[in-house]
């Protein structure tokens, strides 16, 4: 069975992003995948620093958060966008997780991995740009980000009192871009 993370770039508690990986993840394990929804609050790491690094080591959370990655097939992930580009919380963490320890193979987490990407935002672009950006980063370090992404725009106006997605065509974008990263995950391993 496909394993994928699926997680987003908002620790915020009412996080937009939150509530659409949500139903992508939904649409994954329909397709038959095995998925792992986390959140980054609970991977809590210090912002990265060389030096630290090299006194300390890979820090306890960003360890726990690296393993999952080498271990799973794929990831679908949701970013917020923050000054058109990815926030800190989720570069931090992607950092964190490249770098290679005792005897990894180089990028272990990334290379060989598929990834399905989304954005929402309540502005007009939902994140659009953050989606650029994102998939240059996990492409450079060896990902193959699905050509099908979301960027989900007015996101508040969408949601339900409880703050899930409510609105029929959105949950069936969200997921089918689940569904297809479960599918291009299964291929990409048969391989
Ligand atoms: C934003 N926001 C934002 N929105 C957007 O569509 N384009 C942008 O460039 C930015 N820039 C930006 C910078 C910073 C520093 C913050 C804090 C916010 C708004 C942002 O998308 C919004 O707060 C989302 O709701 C954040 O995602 P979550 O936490 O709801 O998942």
């Amino acid at each position: 069975m496909v394993k994928l993370v699926a997680f987003a770039g908002s620790t915020r508690k009412e996080s937009f992003n939150q509530a659409i990986i949500e139903v992508a993840v939904a649409g994954a394990i329909e397709a038959g995948a095995e998925v792992q929804l986390i959140n980054l609050a609970d991977y809590p790491m210090p912002m990265f620093n060389q030096d630290e690094e090299a006194a300390g080591g890979i820090p306890e959370h960003a360890q726990r958060f690296k393993e999952l990655l080498i271990e799973a097939d794929g990831f679908l992930i949701a970013s917020p966008e923050y000054n058109s580009s990815y926030p800190a919380l989720l570069k931090n963490a992607i950092d964190w997780a490249s770098r290679q320890a005792g005897d990894e193979k180089v990028l272990a987490a990334y290379r060989g991995k598929v990834a399905g990407i989304m954005a929402a935002s309540e502005g007009a672009l939902g994140g659009m740009r953050v989606l650029v950006t994102l998939r240059m980063l996990l492409e450079n370090i060896g990902t193959m980000v699905l050509p099908n992404q979301k960027a989900i725009a007015r996101v508040h106006t969408l949601l339900d009192d409880n703050g899930n997605v409510a609105d029929e065509k959105t949950i069936k974008q969200l997921k089918l871009l689940g569904k297809q990263t479960a599918e291009l995950a299964a291929k990409v391993t048969a391989s």
